[in-house]
């Protein structure tokens, strides 16, 4: 006889030991992406959520611990003391479950047995005084910025000096939980269509554009009906603002497209579900260009997918030119730290000019390949103008005038904030990711 019992619930000291590790491994310069694909099946999504929580709160659990324990600890006691410190810390408004103090400090002192048996005492002392002085421990680590908007000094003096009228709201809202907002397939149905069907079957959503739909609640995807038909996608809504930029209001029939660095695909399918298209989709890296053919299989739609360097076209291009590219250029991801917290502590100040430098490099490239009357939309998920604006500003000096020109309907920057109309948000918990688009024409 087959059992249909549920599996136990792992640990929660168990999750608290896989999620200090994501923060060992994370200040020594892996991405959680990387980290959580190694933790155990049955306990990636539970660690998934601590360690996403803790990272949206570690600058302020860093400072706390060093009130506390002047001298640094080991790394893997570190860890699990900031990752328990975190997680006892004031829930944010938008926070999701969250363990009473006495569960919470029981089972990391239970997981520094298991780890740091030594340090077990200590641990237990360090969150017990935490619990104790809580209020007068977190007013005065917020007397540090670091703290206060859990980024990097450099990221928050960065934004200071690039957005004055924005930066605290640009951190605060980093701190968020981003909604899930979902593509539909415009050849299959509607956003306004498909939000009937969710609510048919008891999932609240709201249609915020064409083709986007905002969940109140996230779900995984099998929940989504038609999902496996290639009926909806998951895609942030300034993200879906890429491909009608792109096609504008048309394209010759089977017009030449060229998706410069496409992986996971997002935008390449977006393309493809709106237009008949001849589209070349290229990327530097083949592990996630293979996502680029698994999505395209499973929406029904086909492109010529390609491993290459955009920045070097004498290795894949035929010498035919491109009605239209998407230069969707690797960057910061600054627009998108909600979706990935562990971002800000894994870029380097150095890291922004280092992009900067890249994307200049692929937009100088790749130009000449564009047709007489074609146009390239430049985008990148970043906030930082280095990535953006002061990007095209000097890439249409380096072209000289009547050489190109921008497109009045470009959307420039679109800040990840809730009073974004630009952005589309009804709703603040609609607040779409931070994206810079700049449409370029070639007379
Ligand atoms: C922002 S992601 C693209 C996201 C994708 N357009 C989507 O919507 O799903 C940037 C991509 O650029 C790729 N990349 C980085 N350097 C590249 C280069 N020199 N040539 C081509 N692709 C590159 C990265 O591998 C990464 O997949």
């Amino acid at each position: 006889m087959t059992s249909t019992a549920a599996p136990p619930p792992i640990a929660l000291s168990h999750l608290l030991a896989h999620t200090a590790e994501m923060v060992q491994g994370v200040r020594d310069g892996r991405s959680l992406t990387d980290l959580l694909a190694r933790v155990p099946a049955n306990a990636r999504a539970g660690t998934q959520a601590l360690a996403f929580d803790v990272m949206r709160r570690l600058g302020a659990a860093q400072a706390v611990r060093s009130l506390v324990a002047v001298k640094t600890p080991p790394p893997a006691v570190d860890a699990l003391l900031v990752s328990a410190i975190a997680l006892l810390w004031p829930p944010l408004p938008s926070a999701r479950a969250a363990y009473p103090d006495h569960t919470l400090v029981d089972q990391a002192v239970h997981a520094a047995r298991q780890r740091t048996p030594a340090a077990a005492g200590f641990v237990n002392a360090v969150l017990r005084r935490f619990v104790r002085e809580r209020v007068a421990l977190v007013t005065s680590a917020e007397h540090q910025p670091v703290a206060a908007f859990n980024h990097p000094l450099w990221w928050i003096e960065r934004l200071q000096h690039d957005w004055p009228a924005h930066w605290q709201a640009l951190l605060h809202e980093a701190n968020r939980h981003p909604p899930m907002t979902l593509r539909v397939n415009a050849r299959h149905t509607t956003a306004a269509a498909y939000v009937q069907r969710l609510a048919a079957q008891g999932q609240a959503a709201r249609a915020i554009g064409g083709q986007a739909v905002v969940l109140a609640q996230p779900c995984p995807v099998v929940q989504l009906p038609g999902f496996a038909e290639g009926e909806v996608s998951v895609q942030d809504a300034a993200a879906q603002r890429a491909a009608p930029l792109l096609l504008g209001a048309g394209l010759p029939a089977n017009a030449r497209v060229l998706d410069a660095c496409a992986a996971p695909g997002g935008k390449t399918a977006h393309l493809l579900e709106l237009a008949e298209l001849e589209l070349f989709a290229l990327d530097s890296d083949p592990q996630r260009l293979s996502r680029v053919q698994h999505t395209l299989t499973r929406l029904r739609l086909t492109a010529r997918v390609q491993a290459g360097d955009a920045g070097q076209p004498a290795a894949w291009w035929d010498g035919q030119p491109f009605d239209a590219i998407l230069l969707d250029a690797p960057c910061s991801a600054s627009g998108i730290v909600r979706r990935h917290p562990d971002i800000r502590w894994l870029r380097r100040p150095d890291d922004v000019a280092a992009l900067a430098r890249i994307q200049a490099r692929i937009l100088d490239a790749l130009w000449p390949l564009v047709a007489r009357g074609g146009r390239l939309l430049y985008a990148t998920c970043s906030v930082f103008p280095a990535e953006g604006r002061d990007q095209i500003d000097a890439f249409l000096q380096r072209l000289g005038a009547g050489a190109a020109h921008l497109d009045p309907g470009s959307p420039g920057h679109l800040l990840p904030l809730p009073d974004n109309a630009e952005a589309g948000a009804a709703h603040a918990q609609d607040v779409a990711d931070g994206f810079f688009y700049a449409l370029i024409h070639k007379p």
